[in-house]
């Protein structure tokens, strides 16, 4: 009995460590690479990324983002992407309800079939989005294969 209990929480374990979630928005402190306001409907991004957002990269990511072609992320690498409304105000954009919080973990073994990224994405209620890696986020970030698969770069 003892054994399938034990058995039973190292399977429930595995499978925690399958997705990718902070609990919190640490990400919020790490390190800010970029941000952006896409508004214009005609942009190609503007479904689903119309809005403000902003990207950050964790401690073991930060350096390689200031690098360009050629770059290669360390194992352990995070990169968050978060995305609010854009609400017209006085002038001005600000920041509404959260859209979409995504990211990207490097994990060179695990996630080989995606450049050694995993991705990973929920909507403003927690509810995760990606159903199959490669085709929901892996097939558009191939474009930029050369830096790695990450577009976004941090501009000193
Ligand atoms: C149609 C193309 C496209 C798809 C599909 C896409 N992305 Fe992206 N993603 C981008 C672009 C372009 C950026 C850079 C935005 C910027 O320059 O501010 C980006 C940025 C990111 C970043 C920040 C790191 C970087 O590459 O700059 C993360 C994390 C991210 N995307 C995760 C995902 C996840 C998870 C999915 C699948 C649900 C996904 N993306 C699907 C185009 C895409």
């Amino acid at each position: 009995m003892r054994r399938r209990a034990l058995f039973l929480t190292a399977l429930a374990v595995s499978f925690v460590a399958v997705a990718y979630k902070p609990a919190t928005e640490e990400y919020k402190s790490w390190h800010h690479v970029k941000s952006m306001v896409i508004f214009d409907k005609a942009h190609p991004l503007y479904n689903p990324f119309g809005g403000i957002h902003h990207v950050y990269a964790n401690d073991k990511a930060v350096n390689t983002t200031k690098e360009g072609d050629g770059r290669k992320f360390q194992d352990g690498s995070v990169l968050a992407f978060l995305l609010y409304e854009a609400v017209e105000s006085e002038g001005a954009y600000v920041e509404g309800k959260k859209k979409i919080e995504a990211f990207m973990v490097k994990d060179s073994e695990r996630y080989k079939d995606t450049g050694g990224w995993g991705f990973f994405a929920y909507d403003g209620n927690g509810k995760a989005l990606v159903k199959d890696m490669k085709k929901d986020c892996f097939s558009c970030h191939a474009q930029v294969k050369g830096k790695d698969y990450v577009f976004s770069t941090y501009k000193r």
